[in-house]
């Protein structure tokens, strides 16, 4: 739920209204505001110097200051110093901002001197609340933002950027929302009734149950389903955009609705956050639900394998030998390296569709944690120039992704004396690596990018504009990669 609305509105809008207004300033520089008086910006600036107001990054000031023959309230953020400033900077400002004006008047003044749709995604996703489980921060009065602008042809360019901004944040904040949810709450079956609900603007959704799965032959997917009496549900959402599409992209989202470890049973400390093991799936619904209306020119599938990973009676034992739907056989080894299993059938059922980009999204290794921590994803491809793409997006977005070698002479740690391949390799050695080596053998596909989000899909706190929880990693990137094509 977003209780904040922003809209693009002229100066003389403003000019006859007394709300607050919210301004941005560089280190040294004071505020950048053209459209007020000389008189109310030396004010302002008085204002901060008694302050000692430097203009740090998130550093805030706020007092009166005459404006006109009106007083009125000013709040100023600072941005750091020009150089090195980026979008985020000015998101993270824009989310300072909210923050510091969130308890104050219901409606508030903005003027964004950086990247517009940074700024108003900054108000977005600090704004957003989840009731479902704890009612949400009651003192909050602000909803409503209105950006100042100066000309026709601005207000145009801000009222895009407002609604690009606002799709971005609805699907990053729906991910967000669906990885928090209670893992008892989220079966893949009430899992795929939501996304049947939200998920339905120009897009068509296959459900393929158990039986058909059992049909398909994807008997490694369903050996992580055993341990659980909630039914596995694979799901394939086919957006189709008007017109001829120019590509063909394939997103792929580990759906683990939770992961216990299955037999090789995580010790209790290592399962508090694994409600969080369905993210990669949660943000192919996050993207899914907002394409058409954000105009994609590619033609977008969603590929989400949903089950849970548990130790029931019938589950899957490490020694088991299972058939994946492209005739190969894996040793399971590790039954808490389930993620592996699910997406094999998941890419091969890809490779068929014939994309010309197969993207995977997956919460998949510890070990990609040890290597990058929690704010950067770590990517694998065989086709280095399509990974290129995804990274000048993720320049834009500043999601961070880092390139990690397949190195092919890691292929013998998951080498099987009994099966084709085995689900683990070598204990403590390059394991997100050999994580996508494993997948790599189940890729058909010339352009296959696998993105493994263990550290950025959650978070413990200390994020600017993103409380605890789910964080809808890389929706974001995903959104500005398929609207660039
Ligand atoms: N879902 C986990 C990976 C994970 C760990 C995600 C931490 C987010 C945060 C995955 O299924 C898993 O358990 N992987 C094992 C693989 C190992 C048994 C080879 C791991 O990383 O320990
Ligand atoms: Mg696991
Ligand atoms: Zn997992």
């Amino acid at each position: 739920m977003n209780p904040l609305t922003l809209e693009a509105a002229s100066i003389k809008e403003f000019n006859q209204d007394d709300a607050p207004l919210g301004l941005f300033a560089f280190e040294g520089n004071g505020v950048a505001a053209p459209f007020l008086s000389s008189k109310t910006k030396k004010e302002i600036n008085a204002e901060l110097s008694d302050a000692g107001f430097k203009g740090n990054p998130g550093e805030k000031a706020a007092f009166r200051a005459s404006d006109g023959n009106r007083s009125r309230r000013f709040i100023v953020i600072g941005l750091g110093g020009k150089k090195g400033f980026t979008a985020d900077c000015q998101r993270k400002a824009a989310s300072a901002l909210y923050n510091a004006a969130r308890k104050g008047k219901e409606t508030m003044w903005i003027s964004i001197p950086g990247d517009r749709q940074a700024a108003v995604e900054g108000f977005l996703l600090s704004a957003h609340t989840d009731p479902r489980y704890k009612e949400p921060c009651k003192d909050t009065k602000l909803q409503s933002v209105k950006v100042i602008t100066q000309s026709a042809g601005e207000k145009k360019k801000t009222a895009a950027a407002i609604e690009r901004a606002g799709l971005f944040s609805e699907a990053v904040c729906w991910t967000r929302d669906l990885v928090n949810e209670a893992p008892s709450d989220q079966s893949p079956e009430r899992l795929t009734q939501t996304a049947k609900k939200y998920i339905s603007d120009g897009v068509t959704l296959k459900i393929i149950d158990k039986k058909q799965a059992a049909k398909l032959g994807m008997g490694s997917y369903l050996s992580v389903a055993r341990g659980s009496d909630a039914p596995p549900y694979f799901l394939h959402f086919i957006y189709k955009p008007k017109g001829k599409a120019k590509k063909k992209i394939g997103l792929v989202g580990k759906g683990v609705t939770f992961d216990s470890g299955g037999l090789s049973l995580k010790p209790a400390g290592s399962m508090e956050t694994m409600k969080c093991d369905m993210a990669g799936a949660a943000t192919v619904f996050g993207v899914m639900r907002v394409l058409s209306r954000l105009k994609v020119k590619a033609e977008v599938h969603g590929i989400t394998p949903l089950t849970y990973n548990m130790p029931g009676p019938d589950a899957t034992k490490p020694g088991d030998i299972v058939r994946a739907s492209n005739g190969k056989t894996i040793e399971i080894l590790n039954t808490d390296a389930e993620g592996r299993l699910i997406l094999a059938d998941a890419l091969v059922y890809a490779s068929k569709l014939k994309f010309d980009v197969i993207m995977d999204l997956a919460t998949l290794t510890g070990a990609a944690v040890v290597a990058l921590g929690n704010d950067v994803t770590a990517a694998m491809t065989n086709d280095k120039s399509a990974l290129q793409k995804l990274l000048a997006s993720s320049k834009k977005t500043q999601e961070m992704v880092w390139e990690l070698p397949l190195v092919k002479g890691y292929k013998k740690q998951i080498k099987s004396k009994v099966a084709n391949i085995k689900n683990i390799g070598n204990r403590g050695e390059a394991g997100t690596i050999t994580a996508g080596l494993f997948l790599e053998e189940f890729v058909d596909a010339k352009s296959w990018i696998h993105l493994d989000i263990a550290g950025p899909a959650w978070t413990d706190g200390g994020q600017a504009y993103c409380p605890p929880g789910g964080t809808g990693a890389m929706v974001r990137t995903l959104l500005e990669y398929l609207s660039a094509l």
